[in-house]
C-alpha cells in the first residue's frame, strides 16, 4: 500500500465507524421512551430519583451496573423485595443485617416518609424499565439473588441451587416446587436460602419441618393450621397470619414477606411449594 492509499484507508474507516455508531446511538435514543415507559413517569417518581441524588445511594449502589460496587445492585430490587420491606428497611437498616456478620453497613439516613415512599416508587419504576438483560445478572454483593439468576437464566428446571438436593423427575410435584420456588415472583430464593444457619431476608428453609413440628405443640404459635404443610401453606399465602419473631423480618405483626402470592400463584402451585419445602426437614 502507497502512503496514499493507507491514508484514504484510515480516513474511510473512521467515517464508516463514526457513521454506524452514530446511527446505533440515533437508533438507541429512539426506543428510549419505549423502553423506559417515560408515559409512566409521574410527579413522585422524579421525586423519588431526586432523593436517591440527594443521599448518594450511588456511592454505594449500582443501578443498570453504573455505580459503586461496595453494596447489591438495586435494578430489580422491587421485584425481588415486597414494599414492606423496602419501607422498613430504608426506615432502619440496621434492624436487617448483623454488623459482625455481614461486615459492611448501609447508614440510616433519616429520610422521610414521602422520602421513602417515592424512593421506591421510582425504584419500582426502575425496575419495570427493559434492560435488554443488563447487567447480565445482578450483581451480588451479599449474595442470595445467585441461585435465582442461574436457574432464570439457563431456564432449566432440574438445575438445583447449590445446596439443595435435586429433585428425580419421579416426583413431579416436588420437582415443581423446586422450580417455583426459584422463579415465582418474586422468587422464594430471593429471600429464602435452603442451607442451615444461613438467614437472609427471610430465615433459612432448612430444618423448616422439624422447627414447625416444635413451634405448632409450644403453644407459641399464633395461626389456625393444625399440621406442618398447613403451617407452610399459611405462610405462603397469610403471611402475617403467624410471624417468625424478628425486628428484620416484620413490624407491627406485619410480615415483609410479600402477600401476593395467593393471587399470583394457582392452587396447584401453592400445593407443589409446599410439597417440596416439606421436603426440607
Ligand atoms: C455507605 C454505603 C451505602 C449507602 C450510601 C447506601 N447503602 Fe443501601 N446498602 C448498603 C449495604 C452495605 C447494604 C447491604 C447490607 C447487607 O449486608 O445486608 C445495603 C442494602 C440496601 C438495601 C437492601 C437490599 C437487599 O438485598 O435487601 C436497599 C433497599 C438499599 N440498600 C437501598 C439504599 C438506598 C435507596 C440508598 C440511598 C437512600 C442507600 N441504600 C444508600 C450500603 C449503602
Ligand atoms: C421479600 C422477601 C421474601 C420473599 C420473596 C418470600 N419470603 Fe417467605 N418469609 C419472609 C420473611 C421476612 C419471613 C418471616 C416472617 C414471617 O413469618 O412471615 C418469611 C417466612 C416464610 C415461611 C415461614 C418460615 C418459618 O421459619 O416458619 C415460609 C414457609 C416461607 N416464608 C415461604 C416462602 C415461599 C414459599 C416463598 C415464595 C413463594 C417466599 N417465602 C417468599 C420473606 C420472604
Amino acid at each position: 500500500m502507497t502512503t496514499r492509499q493507507s491514508r484514504i484507508f484510515a480516513v474511510a474507516a473512521t467515517a464508516l465507524s463514526a457513521l454506524l455508531f452514530m446511527v446505533l446511538t440515533v437508533d438507541s435514543h429512539r426506543q428510549f421512551q419505549e423502553l423506559t415507559q417515560s408515559q409512566n413517569l409521574t410527579p413522585e417518581i422524579i421525586h423519588g430519583k431526586d432523593v436517591w441524588h440527594k443521599y448518594n445511594c450511588i456511592n454505594c449502589h449500582t443501578l443498570f451496573g453504573e455505580g459503586a460496587y461496595y453494596a447489591p445492585d438495586l435494578t430489580k430490587i422491587t421485584q425481588h423485595r415486597g414494599e414492606a420491606y423496602l419501607q422498613a428497611y430504608m426506615r432502619d437498616p440496621s434492624n436487617f443485617y448483623d454488623e459482625q456478620k455481614h461486615r459492611r453497613l448501609m447508614p440510616t439516613q433519616d429520610l422521610s416518609e414521602k422520602e421513602i415512599t417515592d424512593l421506591i416508587l421510582f425504584l419500582d419504576w426502575v425496575a419495570n424499565i427493559d434492560n435488554q438483560g443488563w447487567p447480565p445478572r445482578p450483581i451480588l454483593v451479599t449474595g442470595g439473588f445467585a441461585a435465582t439468576a442461574a436457574s432464570a437464566a439457563t431456564g432449566d428446571r432440574d438445575a438445583a441451587p447449590p445446596g439443595t438436593t435435586p429433585v428425580g423427575d419421579d416426583d413431579d410435584s416436588r420437582a415443581k416446587g423446586q422450580y417455583l420456588f426459584n422463579t415465582a415472583v418474586p422468587s422464594c430464593s430471593a429471600c429464602h436460602s435452603t442451607q442451615p444457619g444461613a438467614d437472609m431476608a427471610g430465615p433459612t428453609m432448612a430444618g423448616l419441618v422439624a422447627r414447625t413440628e416444635e413451634l405448632l405443640a409450644s403453644g407459641d404459635y399464633q395461626g389456625e393450621a393444625t399440621d406442618v404443610a398447613g403451617y407452610i401453606r399459611e405462610s405462603i399465602v397469610t403471611p402475617s397470619a403467624h410471624v417468625v419473631p424478628g425486628a428484620m423480618y416484620s413490624a407491627g405483626g406485619t410480615s415483609f414477606m410479600p402477600n401476593t402470592y395467593r393471587d399470583s400463584l394457582s392452587e396447584e402451585q401453592i400445593d407443589n411449594l409446599v410439597d417440596y419445602l416439606m421436603t426440607l426437614k
